[in-house]
């Protein structure tokens, strides 16, 4: 898939104009390409109680999923198992997020890993040197394949299971 980047950019730089952040003074703008050919942005969100402010990246999120573009290809574990091994199926394919300046800006933490979600380990974020894959920003992520690996209810019904597998009742 092409991205127009300068395009992808320049939404961005649209994004952080609108940006509400009183407080710190940073506007943020994000922009994304969905894989159906959508562009969903998004602007950082601040609040009298710091704690509660919310980055660019959560307003993208926000809006792939209220536009509708964000519905999963496949469901079920099946979904989980595919972002978290791939992201072929995930529908985000490519994120500039900048400053109020234009430039370049990187996620934060807790944002790589919300956008892990929406694009998975493919997703192209772009850095001051060019687009890189999320991967690489957020190596031996956490993701939904650990979740449906890993969670109890499952677990202890394969266990139950295999109990009754190996000391079936009279
Ligand atoms: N900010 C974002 O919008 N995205 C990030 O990933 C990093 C930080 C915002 C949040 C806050 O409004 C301002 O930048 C300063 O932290
Ligand atoms: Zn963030």
């Amino acid at each position: 898939m092409i991205i127009d980047w300068p395009a992808l950019r320049a939404a961005a730089v649209a994004a952080a104009a609108r940006a509400y952040a009183p407080y710190s003074g940073l506007r943020v703008g994000a922009a994304g390409q969905v894989r159906d050919g959508q562009v969903v942005t998004g602007c950082n969100v601040e609040n009298a109680s710091y704690g509660l402010t919310l980055c660019a990246e959560c307003g993208l999120v926000s809006a792939l999923h209220a536009s509708g573009a964000g519905a999963l290809q496949a469901s079920g574990a099946g979904a989980l198992q595919a972002l978290g091994a791939s992201g072929a199926k995930s529908p985000l394919v490519a994120v500039a997020v900048v400053a109020g300046d234009g430039e370049p800006l990187l996620p934060c933490g807790r944002c790589r890993q919300l956008l892990l979600e929406a694009g998975g380990g493919d997703l192209l974020v772009d850095t001051a040197d060019g687009p890189v894959e999320l991967r690489v920003l957020l190596p031996a992520a956490f993701s939904g394949a650990d979740l449906a690996q890993r969670r109890e209810t499952q677990r202890r019904e394969t266990q139950r299971r295999e109990t009754q597998r190996r000391e079936p009742r009279p």
